[in-house]
Parts: structure tokens; C-alpha cells; sequence
């Protein structure tokens, strides 16, 4: 598959989450572990890959996270609703906000009205706007008091908005007593205040939760996180023009920054939607009336305490947060607190580890302790003799070690390592010299396996040896077959060779 065709589109490309997996690699192990009518479960489904793949495949589904707003993103991502009447809200939305959203960026111009779509911020100064007018169409030119006037004292009062506390952690870029609101302009709090109360009085549950998903979308666009690129031409002779960069994690609000017009950002945002809502039609629309409920069963809550029954799953495919890489609930802070999802998080139960200043309790044994909780679930849950996988990128050989212990604890009996394909929009690559540049999908079996202690080998002339023979046999091998064909060889006798070794040692061999 070529990497343009891995990129996130239609139902993946509806809204932002850290960590999505690629779906058409997910698929391949539903396919290879399940049979049409199966059920499949994810208990840190995210935004839900898994459980759309499952669904997609006519398997049934459970799917438990923790987050709220990847919850509602999973709903709304096998959930069929009417297109025309999405389209119908969304044109009355429009009839009543769009002119006095513009409004707030309106200013008149040697006697002609322009808007304003796009404002570059420095030091509380507007270094360049950029508008356009009936007549002339896009033009830029630099900010001036009323400017000022306009962004910080809207004419528009706003509606609710959040002031949620963001936790203090300067991984994330949040000082002491940041706010949600913090990260906006007043104009923008009042454009987006106003879309938020009209989506609040949508009556129909599954449309308000498209729209509410629609905002949420919006947020980081028009928010001050969205910096400028400069120095790129567009040809040889142009001018470099400022660029708009676009949110990727943290809430870091550099010096020079962009304010987008909100209501475009809406609308831009809903189109996006709308090409996924139409896919989700095409995937899920030829199902019997009442699929959601009969197929999937989706729970926020959390993996060490999933409220099904003892033997009731065929497969599971885990991708659980790795130690302090993201911080799922401290980013996604500014997604529920502006849906007022914040107030429901249970944040001690989030398999998290995090420098915050007011969670030192989420260190690495905490971490340990209920990424430990939640194998015993799956162990508690997973038919005998069926398959458990897990998404892990890491080549640190103790937590390698940590990890395969985890599986031989509860009796897992390892099956295989395959390695997953990064999709093109990752932005969590490994970098490191010498990293294998995939994730790796670790497939156990749900046995009784004798519960044991894995060891280290650190015995390289033997480990040389080893490779030496397993490539004789199979010269087409790459490093992943030889780790594979090493832990299928060493676990059941209990022990691993250091990952780090394993790497070296096949870089020599194979490049002799
Ligand atoms: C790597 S992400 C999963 C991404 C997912 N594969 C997707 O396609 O979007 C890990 C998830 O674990 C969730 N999480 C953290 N602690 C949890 C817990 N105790 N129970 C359930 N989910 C949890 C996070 O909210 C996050 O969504």
C-alpha cells in the first residue's frame, strides 16, 4: 500500500486523536483471530480503529476508554445518522451564527467591508491580517489599534464557556493556574460560545453528537497553539509568505501565532465531518436497524474494571498507553472541558505516567500496577484458547522484559511478533539511531501456560550463534523474523535475549 493511501481519510479523518493505529493493519489481525459474528474487544479503544474494523468486518464489538470525548468519537464513528437532516442543522447553525460570528472580524476598509479570516499575533501586537472583500478578494495588510479593540473586546457578549484548571506540566507547556479559556482570544471564546449553545439545543442525541465532535474538531484551529511557518517559497521569485502551522500535541502558545476566523474553521471542520459521515453510511448503512446496540457495547470507563461477563470475548487488540509518551487526559482537557466532559474523568484510573505537578501519584509503579489490573481483565474476559494483541513500540530491553512478563503472569503463551506498519500521519516516530522503525503487534495465546519469570540471557556468543543458524535456515529473514523465531525459541524456557543485543548483533550478520 503506498504511504498516500495510509493516511488518515473520510471516518479517520473526522478528528484528531494521539495514537491512532492504521486501520488496514488492525484488520488484517481481526481477519487472521476471528470469523464473521466473533467479538472483538479494545479496552483502550481511542477513538475506536479497532472496534470500527471489527464492526466492519461483521464482528461484533467492546470497546472501553477512559477519555470521554474518544468515547463519544467512537460512537459517532459507527453510528449512521441522516445525512440530509445533518445538513439541514447545519444549514440553520449557519443562518443564525455565520454573520454575527463575521462580525467580530469586520472592519471596514477605505470605505469597503472586509473580513478578516486570519490574524498573525505578536506580543499582544497584530503583525499581519489577512482578509478578504466582495470586490478585491484575498489580500493582507498590517494590524492596527482597531484590531486590537476587536479581538479583546468583542461587541458580542459570549455565552458559557470553560474555565477549566489545565494540570501544571511543563511536558505539556501549562503553567501554574493556565485555563482552558487561556488559550483563546476573546473574540474567538465569543464565536465559539455562540456555535456551543445553538449545538446544545439540537435535539436529536446522534446529530448533537456530530456537532458537538464538529467543535471540538475546531478547537486547536482556532485557538492561539496554531503557529507560523515562515521562510517556505511558493516559487523561486515569491516572496516567502507566513504559513499556518497546525496543532500537534501540548498546549505551547509561541510568541508569534495565528487567530483563525472561528466560523470558517467551523465550517471547514463540518465538511471534513460530513465526508465521514458519508462513509459511515456507506460501511455500516446496510446493517439491521438496531446494530449499535445489538453489536457494540462501548463503556467509559476504565480496563481494569470492565463491566462484561468472564469468557464472553473471541479477540482482543489492546494499544495501551506507553508509560509517559502521550498524555492522553491532560491533552484532551480542552476537548472535554468545552463538551463539560472534564467534571466525569476518573483521572487516578488513567494508565498514565506523568511529571503534572498535582499527579506524582502516576509514576512508574502506579503505571505498572494498573497496566497489571488490566491484563487480569482480559485474562478474566478472553474465551480459553483465543488470541490477545497488543500494539507495543519500544526498544528498551526492560520494558520489553516488563512486558512479555505481563503475558507469561496471567498464563499467556506467546504466538507471535509482527511489526506494524507506522502510518503515514504518526507523528509519534521513533527516531533514535538504530530504531526498527515500526510498532510491534505481540500476539498471545489465552493458555494456561505455567506461570514463570522471564530472564535475560546476556550470553552474546551464544546469542551470535543462535542468529547465525536461524539465518542459514531463513537468509530472507529480517530482524523482526529472527526476534520472533528467538522469543518463540527462549520464552517457553523463560528467558529473552536483550532486544538492543538482538538488534546489534543481526545489523552485523546481516550486513556480512
Ligand atoms: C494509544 S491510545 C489508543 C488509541 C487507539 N488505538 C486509537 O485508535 O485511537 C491509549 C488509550 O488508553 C486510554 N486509557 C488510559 N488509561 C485508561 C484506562 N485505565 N482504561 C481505559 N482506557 C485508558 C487513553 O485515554 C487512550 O485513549
Amino acid at each position: 500500500m503506498a504511504a498516500k493511501d495510509k493516511t488518515y481519510k473520510g471516518i479517520y479523518a473526522m478528528h484528531k486523536y494521539w495514537g491512532k493505529k492504521p486501520f488496514n493493519e488492525i484488520s488484517k489481525f481481526i481477519e487472521r483471530y476471528t470469523k464473521a459474528g466473533d467479538t472483538v474487544m479494545d479496552s483502550f479503544c481511542g477513538s475506536g480503529v479497532t472496534l470500527i474494523e471489527a464492526l466492519k468486518a461483521d464482528r461484533k464489538c467492546v470497546g472501553v476508554d477512559l477519555n470521554p470525548i474518544a468515547v463519544k468519537l467512537a460512537k459517532v464513528s459507527m453510528t449512521t445518522v441522516d445525512i440530509d437532516l445533518l445538513q439541514q442543522t447545519f444549514a440553520a447553525i449557519r443562518e443564525k451564527l455565520q454573520g454575527m460570528i463575521n462580525s467580530l472580524y469586520e472592519v471596514e476598509l477605505y470605505g469597503e467591508k472586509t473580513l478578516v479570516t486570519h490574524t498573525i499575533w505578536k506580543d499582544g501586537e497584530p503583525l499581519e491580517v489577512w482578509y478578504k472583500t466582495e470586490n478585491a478578494g484575498k489580500n493582507i495588510r498590517q494590524g492596527t489599534d482597531i484590531d486590537i479593540k476587536m479581538c479583546n473586546h468583542p461587541h458580542i457578549e459570549p455565552k458559557w464557556y470553560p474555565d477549566s484548571i489545565l494540570y501544571e506540566n511543563s511536558r505539556i507547556n501549562v503553567g501554574e493556574g493556565q485555563k482552558v479559556s487561556d488559550l483563546f482570544t476573546p473574540r474567538a471564546l465569543v464565536g465559539l460560545s455562540w456555535i456551543l449553545d445553538e449545538i446544545q439545543k439540537i435535539q436529536d442525541e446522534n446529530i448533537r453528537n456530530v456537532f458537538e465532535l464538529t467543535l471540538t474538531g475546531t478547537l486547536s484551529q482556532t485557538s492561539n497553539l496554531v503557529f507560523v511557518i515562515r521562510g517556505r517559497k511558493r516559487n523561486k521569485e515569491a516572496e516567502p509568505r507566513a504559513e499556518v502551522g497546525s496543532w500537534v500535541v501540548g498546549y505551547w502558545v509561541p510568541e508569534e501565532h495565528f487567530e483563525i476566523n472561528v466560523w470558517n474553521c467551523f465550517e471547514n471542520r463540518f465538511k471534513r465531518i460530513l465526508k465521514g459521515e458519508a462513509e459511515i453510511r456507506e460501511l455500516f448503512s446496510h446493517r439491521p436497524e438496531g446494530y449499535f446496540q445489538r453489536d457494540v457495547r462501548l463503556f467509559n470507563g476504565t480496563a481494569t474494571a470492565i463491566p462484561i461477563e468472564d469468557n464472553s470475548v473471541d479477540y482482543v487488540f489492546i494499544d495501551p498507553p506507553h508509560a509517559n509518551r502521550i498524555l492522553y487526559m491532560e491533552q484532551s482537557l480542552m476537548w472535554n472541558a468545552w463538551l463539560k466532559l472534564d467534571k466525569e474523568i476518573d483521572w487516578k484510573d488513567e494508565i498514565v505516567i506523568s511529571e503534572a505537578k498535582d499527579r506524582r501519584e502516576k509514576n512508574t509503579e502506579d503505571y505498572n500496577r494498573l497496566l497489571s489490573q488490566a491484563f487480569a481483565e482480559i485474562k478474566r474476559v478472553l474465551k480459553p484458547n483465543q488470541y490477545f494483541s497488543m500494539a507495543f513500540n519500544c526498544l528498551d530491553d526492560n520494558t520489553w522484559m516488563d512486558t512479555l512478563n505481563l503475558f507469561t503472569r496471567y498464563g499467556f503463551e506467546i504466538a507471535d511478533i509482527t511489526p506494524l506498519e507506522y502510518s503515514a500521519t504518526s507523528v509519534i516516530q521513533d527516531n533514535r539511531k538504530n530504531a526498527l522503525k515500526t510498532d510491534f503487534v505481540l500476539t498471545f495465546k489465552n493458555a494456561d501456560a505455567r506461570l514463570q519469570q522471564i530472564m535475560f540471557k546476556k550470553d552474546d556468543v551464544l546469542l551470535e550463534a543462535k542468529i547465525r543458524k536461524i539465518l542459514k535456515k531463513h537468509p530472507e529473514y529480517e530482524v523482526y523474523n529472527v526476534m520472533n523465531a528467538l522469543f518463540e525459541e527462549g520464552i517457553p524456557e523463560g528467558y529473552i535475549f536483550q532486544v538492543s543485543h538482538i538488534v546489534k548483533k543481526c545489523a552485523e550478520l546481516m550486513k556480512g
